[in-house]
């Protein structure tokens, strides 16, 4: 049978930006014979609104079972005043939990036409072509004891930074094999000159770091990283490092490259029976609702998104550098969305048509 996608557009513009997509993938299944069984499900406030959930135990199933989940965004104005429990984030949170998503892949890529758009100097930029991998279901974001506490005459506010041996091994085995799909570079970043969790870190890298002898293996203090990642990031090939690093680190990565618009992500789990990891596939941006249902959205972000997804979950790199040259050939070709346009007086042009060229670009790749 095909391998399975399953869709979740979510709210604002995930729809918008998901509906380029889905004429991408039924191109790669007319022209190249890449058929996916893809089906469509309700994620965020478009669920909460259908079922009072974000999401279902149904779409939950689901998502468990395909190959793949490439989702929109979720989120919106509409649903900011809902409980807690049933906010439309909490709808994405749920997928990773129950998937157990450890690993978040991050590209920080430049396309040579854009790097104009970069707030670094151009040859700092271009050509730039590095990958973080963050840890994403542990750390200080969830470690216990946590909380705010009444200690003498004011209060505390606590986290833990934990990490097991286990969870370090397993987020530096996924870098290890993406290094060695890659430029076979790999930096570790902590702060074991002041955490014990970054002391064991740095221990354990190094000792899986033993199973890839190809792999160039550095370490890197998490503070210095952020420097360097800005003077000369060409230097990087892959990174890994904790959850809160993580987080700070590949925003900051990202946007030596420029426009949110132009960004996708990869989240992936343990492998499955298939031998392929557990995977979701979203772009990074939000569901934009300053510019929600006016056709203004930049699709490319999701559209890399299933690049990363024909890469990493199809075993599809051909067919995934294909889809890649064709978004580079559209810019190449000066095809701008709003995002790309900063302070330039031209006109843009719409989601739609912008899935338009990268369909012309595959047609004539
Ligand atoms: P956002 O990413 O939705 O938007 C930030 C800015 O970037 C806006 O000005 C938006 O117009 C622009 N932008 C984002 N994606 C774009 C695209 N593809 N093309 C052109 N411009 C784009 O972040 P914001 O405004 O902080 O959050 C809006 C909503 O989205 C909130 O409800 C938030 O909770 C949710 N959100 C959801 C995420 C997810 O589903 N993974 C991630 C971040 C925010
Ligand atoms: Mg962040």
């Amino acid at each position: 049978s095909n391998p399975s996608l399953l869709i979740l557009p979510g709210d604002g513009i995930g729809p918008e930006v998901m509906a380029e997509v889905r004429r991408i993938i039924d191109w790669f299944g007319d022209k190249r014979g890449l058929a996916f069984d893809v089906s469509e499900d309700l994620v965020g406030g478009a669920a909460y609104d259908a079922h009072g959930a974000p999401l279902s135990d149904e779409t939950m199933a689901r998502a468990q079972d395909a190959d793949a989940v490439l989702l929109g965004a979720v989120g919106g104005p509409k649903y900011d005043t809902l409980d807690f429990s049933v906010k439309p984030e909490r709808g994405l949170l749920r997928l990773r939990k129950e998937m157990d998503l450890f690993a978040n892949l991050r590209p920080a890529q430049c396309f040579d036409a854009l790097a104009d758009f970069s707030s670094l100097k151009k040859d700092v930029v271009a050509g730039l072509d590095i990958m973080i991998v963050r840890e994403l279901t542990s750390g200080v974001y969830f470690g216990e004891p946590r909380g705010i506490i009444e200690e003498g005459n004011e209060r505390v506010g606590i986290n833990t930074q934990r990490y097991t041996e286990s969870e370090i091994e397993r987020v530096a085995r996924s870098a290890f094999e993406l290094a060695m799909k890659r430029g076979k570079k790999l930096c570790s970043m902590e702060k074991a000159n002041v955490m014990e969790s970054g002391v064991l870190w740095r221990e354990v890298v190094t000792r899986v770091g033993q199973d890839y002898p190809e792999v160039e293996l550095s370490h890197m203090y998490a503070d210095a990283g952020a420097m360097q990642l800005t003077r000369w990031p060409k230097q990087f090939d892959v990174i890994v490092t904790d959850n809160l690093f993580g987080d700070l680190l590949s925003d900051l990565a990202a946007m030596l490259t420029g426009s949110l618009g132009m960004l996708p992500s990869a989240s992936l789990g343990a492998p499955m029976a298939n031998g392929r990891p557990k995977a979701l596939y979203e772009p990074v941006h939000g569901s934009a609702p300053d510019i929600a249902g006016q056709g203004k959205a930049n699709p490319i972000a999701c559209i890399l998104s299933f690049a990363m997804a024909l890469r990493y979950s199809f075993d599809q790199g051909g067919e995934a550098a294909r889809l890649e040259k064709a978004v580079e050939t559209v810019l190449a070709q000066g095809h701008r969305t709003a995002d790309l346009l900063g302070e330039e007086g031209r006109a843009p042009i719409s989601t739609s048509q912008m899935g338009d060229a990268v369909l012309e670009a595959l047609d004539a790749s």
